[in-house]
């Protein structure tokens, strides 16, 4: 039986301990009475935050960096899109309030800069994604994801098709075997061998969100790209939690969440990567110019 505890230890000896940076709820915050608690905790102790999947702590520095901003709107108003008021302390105009993550971005995914684009909500993003690579034949015209794909994946995915005046039987949603609970590989690639040449679009999680299932996205991308398929992934529990290698895996497009493990907030900023080859040759929806980053563009 592996030590886990020591070898938890060992990695929080290898990698530091950054806690002191974040803000921790304490049971009197969190409203749980005296009587409530465990006996060696007392209310203004902090709780142990074991929720990293849905929303993480809030750092310390936030309050401050959503103050500057705030005090910024107030200094200059719609000006400060141009003219940041606190540029000079390395503050970022509006107008380019996405760009200075970018490098970091693509280096958490395994992408070139140009590859990615910090933008909207998971959900704006998947469809966005989806509105543009999700382009149907009359042969071609399924989307092949999975039975318990989070909610909000569903509905975008159904609304694509739906769009383009197919019904729910366009959807090809596989389910683990009786019995399992995650999906076998073997069984997606077989689908994927069997349905491949009427699937437009492949579209998995990287991360299952309930199952915590770790897809092969690279076998999956490889499979599905030998049939034609073009190929996108929702990384939102993937992103910051396995190592990535988006360009050399050759994904069409993914999004992905980041307050799930980097303890932004709910109101943060999404992330989308598209691989700049696909935009080779074709003329892309609306706000594609900023969804690939500015040099990308000009150079497809
Ligand atoms: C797997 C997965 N897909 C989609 C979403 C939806 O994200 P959003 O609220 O940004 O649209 C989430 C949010 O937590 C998620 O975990």
């Amino acid at each position: 039986m592996p030590d886990f505890k020591k070898e938890a230890h060992d990695l929080d000896e290898k990698y530091g301990n950054h806690s002191e940076l974040f803000v921790f709820p304490t049971f009197s915050s969190m409203g749980l009475k005296e009587e409530d608690l465990p006996k060696s905790k007392r209310q203004e102790s902090a709780v142990n935050y074991l929720c990293g999947n849905s929303l993480g702590l809030m750092p310390k520095s936030t309050m401050e960096a959503v103050k500057n901003e705030l005090k910024a709107w107030g200094l200059r108003g719609v000006e400060s899109h141009f003219r940041h008021p606190m540029k000079e302390k390395g503050l970022t105009n509006w107008v380019d309030i996405d760009l200075p993550v970018v490098p970091y971005l693509a280096k958490v995914v395994g992408a070139n800069e140009c590859e990615v684009a910090c933008m909207g909500t998971l959900t704006m993003n998947l469809n966005s994604l989806l509105f543009s690579f999700y382009r149907p034949t009359q042969n071609r015209y399924k989307i092949l994801f999975e039975k318990h794909a989070f909610p909000s994946d569903y509905y975008a995915i159904l609304n694509q098709v739906k769009l383009h005046g197919y019904k729910e039987d366009a959807l090809i949603q596989l389910s683990p075997r009786k019995g399992e609970y995650s999906l076998r590989t073997l069984d997606i690639l077989a689908e994927i061998d069997k349905e491949g040449d009427s699937i437009a679009v492949v579209c998995f999680s990287g991360i299952q969100y309930y199952t915590g299932q770790y897809f092969d996205i690279k076998g999956i991308t490889e499979a599905a790209h030998r049939k034609g398929c073009v190929v996108g992934w929702d990384l939102a529990h993937a992103f910051g939690n396995v190592d990535l290698q988006l360009h050399d895996w050759n994904v069409d497009f993914r999004c992905l969440v980041l307050i799930q493990v980097h303890e932004l907030g709910p109101w943060s900023n999404r992330r989308n990567f598209r691989k700049r080859e696909t935009y080779q040759g074709q003329k892309l929806a609306s706000s594609a110019g900023r969804m690939v980053g500015k040099q990308c563009w000009k150079q497809v």
